[in-house]
């Protein structure tokens, strides 16, 4: 199985990394920039790991990606990449760069990847994007964090639009890891890295095929959006 994590440096995306190794998967790891625990992982995955640089932000990142997949098919792409945004969250005084940056990375860059990778997708598939309960507009749970919640809810919004314009094969997900121990998630969040990765994998790997687009948290729990 060809799995790729965009965003893999660290964190949520390392993790996704290390759990499809152990699974047996052949992964591509995207990141700005390459380091030691990455090296580690390829040394000891005897060439079922590639490491790659590259930034979710970069418009032709697709493309470039698409000489990695060789004449296989992709069965599960992972858009991990994300960021906290302006630590100033009151939306008047964040920066226009600031805003830019934060509603390229967590929302439209990771579409513009959906697009150009998609005729190269799986049938039985699945694309996963890594969201937030804070991206949904009905829990309204973004209040703390009110410019992070909205580039998550225009994440979810933006998947749910290219799903139903394209009405693809492989499933589409906006998935909420927990609220998880990284540097993003701060060190007094509840969940391990491992145990929300394995709850992200084992419901990636549910969806396989079946079409359509869903929001779900690590557990497999439907999120409303
Ligand atoms: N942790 C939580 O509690 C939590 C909760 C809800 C949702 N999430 C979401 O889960 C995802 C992973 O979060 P995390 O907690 O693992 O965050 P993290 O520890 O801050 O790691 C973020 C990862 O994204 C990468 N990244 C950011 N911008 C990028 C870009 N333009 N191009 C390529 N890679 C980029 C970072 O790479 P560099 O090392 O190059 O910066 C890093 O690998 C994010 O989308 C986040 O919004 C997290």
């Amino acid at each position: 199985m060809n799995v790729w994590v965009i965003g893999a440096s660290r964190g949520i995306g390392l993790g996704l990394v290390e759990r499809y190794l152990a699974q047996g998967a052949r992964v591509l790891a995207v990141v700005r920039t390459p380091n030691a625990a990455l090296d580690a992982l390829a040394a000891a995955a005897k060439g079922r790991l590639r490491v790659v640089t590259g930034d979710l932000r970069d418009p032709d990142l697709g493309t470039r990606l698409l000489d990695e997949l060789g004449d296989g098919a992709l069965e599960r792409l992972i858009v991990n990449a994300g960021i906290m945004g302006p630590a100033e969250e009151n939306g008047q005084r964040a920066s226009v760069a600031e805003l830019g940056e934060l509603f390229l990375t967590n929302a439209v860059a990771p579409l513009r990847l959906l697009d150009a990778l998609a005729p190269r997708m799986a049938a039985e598939g699945v694309v996963a994007c890594l969201s937030s309960q804070m991206g949904s507009v009905s829990l309204a749970r973004a209040a703390e964090m009110p410019l992070y919640g909205a580039s998550k809810a225009a994440l979810n919004s933006l998947l749910q639009s290219w799903v139903v314009g394209r009405q693809p094969a492989f499933a589409v997900l906006a998935l909420h890891p927990g609220w998880v121990r990284t540097e993003l998630g701060g060190d007094k969040a509840p969940v391990e890295v491992a145990d929300s990765v394995a709850g992200l994998v084992a419901t990636i790997d549910a969806r396989a095929g079946q079409s359509g687009s869903a929001f779900l948290d690590y557990q497999g729990q439907a999120l409303p959006w």
